[in-house]
């Protein structure tokens, strides 16, 4: 069968949720600014636009037209990562990083982010501060609830969820005897300390490739627990106020392995921090105007390196 080739095969992707899920605000911004770097060498696509497998002995990419695309050399992932399927979106990002494109993030770190036992795990050691937390794999909730050292007020989590949807503060343990039988099965919950001192505030810091380069205190909304500002949150620009919290946000961003990070920070007394969470899809506010070049740059440095020691 005959097979056509696209016109100019792309450098530089940014990879997006299937169609049709709006792009964000910050991630337009970023694309505007690699196209405007890179031109016709940059392209967007969606994981819905292509196919994949084996031809021949040799992994390969194509459009739902039959066109092969060849892999680029780096791809900027940007789909959230509490959303990828491992035989759907893992598949594809793993075929790219196996034809030699370089993640940005790597896909092992995508991995330990989307899941947020997998990040303690990893942040508890490295010897960084987190909050005492309690999981479990397929013991029923019911009894989970009950097992002693379970303590309240706690924070309910599911293990992948974001934006701050399903986060919330169990004031004591007949609640949560009272709500296990309604909290979803399908994935695990986690049941946190509550670090009282940061209720409805938290610090976010964003780190790309070992430098802090924006940060926010930020507010919640009412009162809520959840500071997210898709739940109503409000942000004050803090960057260089709190050099301590942005060192731990950068040792937590190399600790699973994130070039590109948002860090999440609890504040625990008046001069120390936990880690709350690590984001490795982050969105930014118009007015972090240092986030785009900091990101373009670390782009141009993966594009820049030697085949071999491309960053994967
Ligand atoms: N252990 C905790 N103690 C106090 N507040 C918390 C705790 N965990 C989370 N929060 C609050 O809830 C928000 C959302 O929690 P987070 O773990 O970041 O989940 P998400 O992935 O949904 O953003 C945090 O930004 C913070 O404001
Ligand atoms: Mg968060």
């Amino acid at each position: 069968m005959a097979r056509t080739a696209l016109p100019t095969p792309a450098d530089v992707w940014m990879l997006v949720r299937e169609h049709p899920a709006p792009l964000r605000r910050s991630t337009n911004e970023l694309a505007d600014a690699l196209k405007a770097r890179h031109g016709s060498r940059f392209a967007v696509w969606h994981t819905d636009e292509l196919v994949l497998g084996v031809r021949d002995g040799r992994l390969v990419l194509q459009t739902l037209g039959g066109a092969d695309v060849p892999a680029p050399k780096v791809v900027c992932v940007r789909q959230m990562p509490g959303s990828m399927r491992h035989d759907r979106e893992v598949t594809l990002l793993r075929h790219l990083e196996r034809m030699g494109a370089t993640l940005l993030n790597p896909l092992d770190a995508q991995l330990v982010c989307r899941n947020k036992i997998w990040q303690l795990q990893e942040l508890a050691l490295a010897g960084l501060p987190v909050p005492d937390t309690l999981s479990y794999a397929t013991a029923p909730l019911e009894g989970v609830v009950r097992t002693p050292h379970l303590d309240a007020p706690c924070v309910v989590k599911p293990v992948n969820g974001y934006k701050g949807m399903q986060v919330f503060l169990a004031p004591d343990t007949r609640l949560l005897h009272d709500v296990a039988g309604a909290l979803a099965q399908e994935t695990p919950h986690l049941f946190q300390q509550y670090v009282d001192r940061s209720h409805g505030r938290d610090l976010r810091v964003i780190v790309i490739d070992g430098e802090p380069v924006a940060a926010a205190v930020r507010t919640s909304h009412n009162g809520a627990l959840a500071s997210n500002l898709a739940r109503g949150g409000s942000a004050t620009l803090c960057l260089g106020r709190y050099p301590q919290a942005e060192a731990l946000a950068v040792a937590a961003a190399r600790a699973v392995g994130l070039a590109i990070a948002g860090v999440d920070l609890l504040f625990a007394s008046a001069d120390t921090y936990t880690i709350c969470e690590v984001n490795s899809a982050p969105g930014w506010r118009p007015e972090m105007t240092a986030v785009v070049p900091a990101i373009t740059e670390c782009i141009t440095r993966r594009l820049d390196a030697p085949a071999e020691c491309g960053g994967k």
